[in-house]
């Protein structure tokens, strides 16, 4: 019989869970640092919310099942339409703008390809109930604050920005009306992934004729913000929005990440302005992070309209980020004490000790029962920066030797 995990699904064992810890840490760390309070709620969502908005391709890769009593429930797919209920629910009386971040773990039945699981887990950052470029400019700052944080160069990687609300004013000035905009996004937004007659087939579907087609897939080649800006028109409310949220980047340190690009669209149905995704500069891994604005989630599942901006940031890709670039392996060891002896009876002398060495803050690894002094060195070696090692002598002179593994420096303490 295999008892393997199930296909896409990880283990971690306490070997991966160091750099799973690196990424979580430094996630929190930068999400604290910019003022988000956490929250959390539970894996199993009821299939209607996930369904209400996700959008088509998250909605087919739903781990869908009925409980006992028949309910239609899911495993998450992703965090934002629980915090959208989350919010909904106490929207008399949060105080906005809310900064939330959380740590989930979610759930995609997914072709499986590099960088992508069944389960994987994503900080998602998210500013609810400003409507100004300063939250897609907090949420921002913080994921980059992240990558650094983790060790990851500035140039390794480039944030990808559009605006939905700006390929809609372009699809306008180009005659596309409003109604096929919706459709033209989720269907540009597989241009890469898909060959373009795919892509064509699908805008044929959502209404949009063959000359509407082929304008949408022009707009996809404009290179610069001046060039869009040329189309839009000087008056266009999306691109002073993109201007300003750039020199608000620059005041934060974090311009130079991120670029203007047209096509990224994103695949989620909810997005209404700017959107983005971050990718390696290599070119060799899949988005490392995206989010970007939803105006109008919190009125579908109920809520009063309320601006949103966010992002999710997967702990796959960056994985496998840190591990190309030399990252992967953290050079400080956390600070731990192994103690152990030679005969049972140093064991109560031993479990004092690490009591007490306990008390005073510091992490013990007692071993759990009497060892050679070779077994007990070889195992110290492997996991503590410290050692203490306690044989009939030690006990008769009440005082042991802590032992520094890096330098070899030892230091008497007293047993009492
Ligand atoms: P998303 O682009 O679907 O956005 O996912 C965000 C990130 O999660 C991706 O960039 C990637 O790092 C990671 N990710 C997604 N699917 C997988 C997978 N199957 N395996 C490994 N990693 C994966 C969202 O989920 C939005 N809810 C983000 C958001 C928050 N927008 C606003 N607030």
């Amino acid at each position: 019989m295999d008892f393997a995990p199930p296909r896409g699904m990880r283990d971690f064992y306490p070997e991966d869970m160091v750099l799973r810890n690196r990424i979580f840490d430094a996630w929190r760390a930068a999400a604290v640092a910019h003022g988000f309070e956490h929250y959390d709620a539970c894996v199993v969502e009821s299939l209607e919310l996930l369904k209400r908005k996700a959008g088509e391709e998250v909605e087919n890769q739903v781990y869908a099942f009925q409980d006992k009593s028949g309910r239609d429930i899911a495993l998450r797919a992703e965090m934002t339409p629980t915090l959208a209920r989350m919010v909904a629910q106490r929207q008399g009386s949060l105080q906005f703008p809310l900064k939330w971040f959380c740590i989930a773990q979610c759930f995609r039945y997914e072709r499986m390809t590099k960088g992508r699981k069944r389960e994987h887990y994503q900080l998602n950052l998210d500013v609810i109930g400003e409507e100004d470029v300063s939250g897609e400019a907090e949420v921002l700052a913080a994921a980059i604050d992240a990558m650094r944080r983790m060790g990851v160069p500035d140039e390794a990687y480039r944030v990808r920005l559009s605006s939905r609300a700006l390929l809609s004013e372009l699809l306008a000035r180009l005659g596309i009306d409003e109604r096929f905009h919706a459709g033209a996004f989720l269907a540009l937004d597989k241009k890469g992934k898909m060959p373009r007659e795919a892509i064509e087939e699908i805008m044929r579907g959502e209404g949009l004729d063959d000359e509407a087609c082929r304008k949408a897939f022009d707009l996809m080649d404009i290179a610069s913000l001046d060039q869009a800006a040329a189309i839009a028109g000087a008056d266009s409310p999306a691109i002073a929005r993109i201007r300003e949220l750039f020199s608000l980047l620059e005041i934060y340190g974090v311009r130079d990440q991120v670029v203007f690009d047209v096509s990224v669209v994103r695949g989620l149905a909810y997005y209404t302005g700017i959107v983005f995704e971050a990718f390696d500069t290599k070119g060799e891994f899949r988005a490392i992070f995206g989010g970007g604005r939803y105006d109008n989630l919190l009125t579908t599942i109920g809520g009063k309209p309320t601006p949103a901006v966010g992002l999710g940031f997967g702990d796959v890709v960056v994985g496998e980020l840190l591990k190309s670039l030399g990252l992967a392996d953290s050079a400080a060891r956390p600070d731990l004490v192994c103690i152990g002896y030679l005969q049972p009876e140093q064991r109560a002398a031993a479990t004092r000790l690490a009591a007490r060495l306990r008390a005073e803050g510091r992490a013990v690894d007692l071993r759990l029962r009497a060892q050679k002094a070779k077994a007990f060195f070889a195992h110290a070696g492997e996991r503590g920066t410290h050692a203490v090692y306690l044989g009939p002598d030690d006990l008769a002179r009440g005082t042991a030797r802590l032992k520094d593994l890096a330098t070899r420096e030892e230091t008497e303490i007293p047993l009492a």
